[in-house]
């Protein structure tokens, strides 16, 4: 397994992957890997000739206090990498992929000229940084500013730029993500398709452990007793999901809200920051209950933000 810093070498590695008449499936991610980057792995292992895996904690999509406590595990990374079959672990360092931002503030800064005000329906590129400059990708409103984006309108403006560049620097035939992140997952589709990659987006469904909760990074951070209240939640989610078609989404969502309010937190702080019963490509709020639709709820156990979808 080669392990590349450079986005020059990487270029140089796929090109030679595909000279050799090889697939390279890409599966990006910011590191922390867990069961459900392993199974995005196993899947872009079986489907390619070559596997590359990206480990990038990406600043742009962050605040500065997120993106600096956000867990980092490179060694653990590398031995689950290698037990995967991976070929190259790409791991750029913030220089690398924003040559172009002459230091991290500037990077946050271009969150806080991310305003709300932005065209509803077109991808649009801003000119930002030094020399010559990178394109600063912006999501169209309709996608951007709704679930996850609604108090965070630079947040998808963040997520679409840097996989713009990683597409770029590793060049792949095939790309895997998570369906746990439904509108991060719509998003990048609806930018692969305005950017005619060629690069053929794979969305892989949502990998649960035993006690229902979907894989996520942020879980290292809960002690035993927040895991068990994640896995009430998760609870909640898998009994309103499996409510029937044709009843209306604002009873299924009261009747969700409620369920997660009732739970027994005990000691611990548990808050429902958002949920919402979407279509899984417009990402538009539903009347009434259909398949397929996406039930999504975020929600905050003592400072900790999760968030699971259940597709109905
Ligand atoms: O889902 C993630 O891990 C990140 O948002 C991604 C897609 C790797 C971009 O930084």
């Amino acid at each position: 397994m080669e392990v590349i810093e450079s986005a020059a070498q990487m270029r140089a590695w796929t090109s030679r992957a595909v000279d050799d008449g090889g697939s390279v499936g890409l599966v990006p991610t910011m590191g922390c890997l867990h069961d459900g980057h392993v199974h995005l792995l196993d899947r872009a292992r079986a489907e390619n000739d070559r596997v590359v895996l990206s480990l990038f904690v990406n600043p742009l999509q962050f605040r500065r206090n997120a993106y600096e406590n956000y867990p980092r595990r490179l060694e653990d990374d590398l031995k689950i990498a290698e037990g995967c079959g991976v070929d190259a672990v790409f791991v750029p360092s913030v220089e690398e992929v924003y040559p172009c931002m002459d230091s991290l503030a500037g990077i946050f800064d271009l969150q806080d000229g991310a305003s709300r005000d932005r065209d509803p329906d077109v991808f649009t590129v801003d000119r930002v940084g030094v020399d010559g400059g990178m394109d600063y990708v912006r999501v169209p409103g309709r996608l951007a500013l709704k679930m996850d984006g609604a108090e965070h309108p630079w947040h998808f403006d963040g997520v679409a730029t840097v996989v713009r560049l990683l597409f770029e620097m590793v060049t792949p035939s095939r790309a895997y993500f998570g369906q746990k992140d439904i509108q991060q997952v719509a998003i990048l589709d609806a930018m692969n398709r305005w950017l005619g990659t060629g690069i053929e987006l794979v969305q892989v469904p949502v990998v649960r452990a035993d006690d229902g909760v979907s894989w996520s990074s942020r879980l290292v951070l809960l002690d035993e007793t927040q895991r068990a209240m994640a896995g009430r939640v998760a609870g909640q989610l898998e009994r309103f999901a499996r409510k029937p078609e044709g009843g209306r989404i604002i009873e299924l969502i009261a009747g969700l809200m409620e369920g997660v309010e009732s739970i027994d937190t005990g000691s611990c702080v548990l808050e429902i920051d958002s949920v919402v019963c979407v279509d899984p490509v417009t990402l538009e709020p539903l009347e009434w209950v259909k398949s397929p639709a996406m039930l999504y709820i975020a929600y905050i156990i003592d400072g900790v933000r999760l968030a699971e979808t259940r597709r109905i």
